[in-house]
């Protein structure tokens, strides 16, 4: 009998990457998601990619009754909680969305979680709890900051989650603040299927070079870096996907709470990106500076030593294999999923 694990979010960017694991690693995936920011098209690229089906479930992670169905069906061994907003700008505009979807839906899950008896999960965190207060390398016990309400919804959840292991420590939580994902499953088959407004700098690069948007815009090129611009620590997100199967399967046997990066524990800047980019696809990418973009910090990359201790993991794939991935599904997939 294989074990079930429920993927929130697992028609998204990194859910469906992690779900193609799971699959790999003898899982069987059930998804609830609401499509809200995905396609049921890549559940059936990831059964595709797998061969082997996924079940899901339509819906919000708000809805009760829907988690009450769904968490009676079928006899979960663990949580991947991938499901949220994450749009930065748009969370400034409209922050009771955020929270209702970033907090109030953790919340609601894991009252269904715990309703059940299952308790193992692995939360999507993001580097950006860290704000500028924080020496980089960023190393998991720096105090929290974010100076944004996507940020501020991040660490609430992280609050929460620290807060229920120290009431009960029969839970098995895994916290996971993952930098800069970018790239895609090598197949070409799934990918990051940037809709509305782009502001990410991997999406951004391959419409300019499949011919969507004129140029990139380069925000800010007199940062104190090497060439002036930001320096990121952008990982594969099938690095990422290893890191999520690798958490859940040490919180089998451990309980209580494991905070880690996700990162190469290097950075690399702006025009290192977009030269990389160009070698990956073979495209020229015209770029242009322009200011710099409000709340974005010079330089930051994790200490990514704990997740190689605790867990032997450590991000395998280079920037040049994150590019031409990322070229590959965009260059197959010009309009995404359709
Ligand atoms: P995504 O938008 O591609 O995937 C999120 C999925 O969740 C989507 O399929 C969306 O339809 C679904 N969803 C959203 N709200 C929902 C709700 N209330 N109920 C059910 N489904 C809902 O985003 P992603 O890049 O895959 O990110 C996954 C998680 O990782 C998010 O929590 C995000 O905040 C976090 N994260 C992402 C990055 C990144 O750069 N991609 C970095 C750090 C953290
Ligand atoms: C990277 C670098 C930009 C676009 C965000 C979130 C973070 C996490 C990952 C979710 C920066 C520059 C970008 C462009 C550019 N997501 N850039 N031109 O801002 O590091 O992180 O996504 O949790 O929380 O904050 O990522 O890809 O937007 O930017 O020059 O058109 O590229 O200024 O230096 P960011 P990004």
């Amino acid at each position: 009998m294989r074990q079930k694990i429920l993927v929130t979010g697992g028609a998204g960017y990194i859910g469906s990457h992690t779900c193609v694991e799971l699959l790999a690693a003898d899982y069987d995936v059930v998804v609830v998601d609401n499509f809200s920011n995905s396609k049921p098209a890549a559940l059936d690229r990831i059964a595709q990619i797998s061969g082997r089906s996924v079940l899901w479930h339509e819906g919000d992670l708000r809805d009760r009754a829907l988690l009450q169905r769904v968490f009676s069906q079928y006899a979960f061994a663990g949580v991947l909680h991938c499901a949220g907003l994450k749009a930065i700008a748009e969370a400034q505009r409209e922050p009771l969305r955020y929270y209702q979807h970033n907090l109030e839906a953790s919340l609601t899950l894991l009252d269904a979680m715990a309703a059940h008896d299952v308790r193992r999960m692995v939360f999507s965190s993001s580097a950006t709890v860290y704000g500028e207060g924080a020496r980089v390398p960023y190393r998991e016990e720096a105090p929290l900051a974010p100076n944004t309400v996507y940020g501020r919804s991040k660490m609430m959840v992280e609050d929460v989650l620290h807060d229920l292991v120290q009431s009960d420590p029969s839970w098995h939580i895994g916290i996971l603040r993952y930098f800069n994902p970018v790239g895609a499953h090598p197949s070409g088959l799934i990918g990051e299927d940037a809709r509305g407004s782009v502001n990410n700098l991997m999406p951004h690069l391959c419409q300019v070079a499949i011919g969507k948007r004129a140029e990139l815009p380069i925000f800010g090129h007199d940062y104190p870096t090497p060439d002036g611009t930001g320096v990121r620590d952008y990982l594969h997100v099938m690095d990422v996907a290893e890191g999520h199967v690798k958490t859940l399967q040490y919180l089998a046997t451990e309980s209580g709470l494991l905070t880690l990066n996700l990162g190469t524990g290097r950075g690399y800047s702006v025009l290192e990106v977009v030269r990389a980019f160009e070698r990956a696809s073979g495209k020229r990418v015209p770029s242009r500076y322009v200011p710099r973009r409000q709340g974005d910090l010079a330089s930051y990359y994790a200490d990514a030593t704990r997740a190689s201790s605790v867990l032997g993991w450590h991000a395998k794939r280079d920037l040049s294999e994150m590019c031409a991935d990322a070229w590959r599904w965009q260059s197959n997939n010009p309009d995404g999923y359709i």
